[in-house]
């Protein structure tokens, strides 16, 4: 199976939760600027939020990419004000054609003073038993 990750990060909390994902898939995380070409059976995506929007750069990489060699998107973000950025990034993937998965994962990301810390090492945990499920599943 070929598992592939991207994410776009601001303060580094996507990157650094790819990096949990990239140790349970043995694959190494990207940013949203490195383009993914092979065929892939699954793709992490990872994002957060700032001012209240996934940053665009989620979208342009996704318009890069064919629905059709793509098999399946599994998301995943952070966020402290929102409830989550993965609806935002759902609706991007799903109105190109892609087929997203019914599950995702999300955590709180800090802002400041406001969920400081996080995500923390509880948070990268919850992440890594999730993508074990999903990469379980999928094998
Ligand atoms: C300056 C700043 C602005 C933020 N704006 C928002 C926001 O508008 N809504 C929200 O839910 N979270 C907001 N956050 C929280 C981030 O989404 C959170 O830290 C997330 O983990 C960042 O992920 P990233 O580092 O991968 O970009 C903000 C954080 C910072 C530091």
């Amino acid at each position: 199976m070929k598992t592939a990750i991207r994410y776009y990060s601001k303060f580094g909390h996507s990157a650094q939760m790819a990096e949990v994902v990239g140790e349970v898939a043995g694959v190494k995380p990207e940013s949203v600027s490195t383009p993914l070409t092979d065929e892939v059976d699954i793709l992490f995506i990872g994002a957060g939020v700032f001012l209240g929007k996934v940053n665009g750069s989620i979208r342009d990489f996704a318009r890069t990419l064919d629905p059709k060699k793509v098999k399946k998107v599994v998301l995943f973000g952070s966020s402290a004000i929102i409830d989550s950025p993965v609806p935002q990034m759902r609706k991007t993937f799903e109105e190109l054609g892609f087929n997203v998965a019914a599950e995702s994962f999300n955590c709180r990301g800090a802002m400041g003073p406001v969920h400081s810390g996080h995500p923390d090492a509880n948070d990268l945990q919850a992440l890594r038993d999730f993508a074990k499920q999903i990469l379980i599943k999928k094998s």
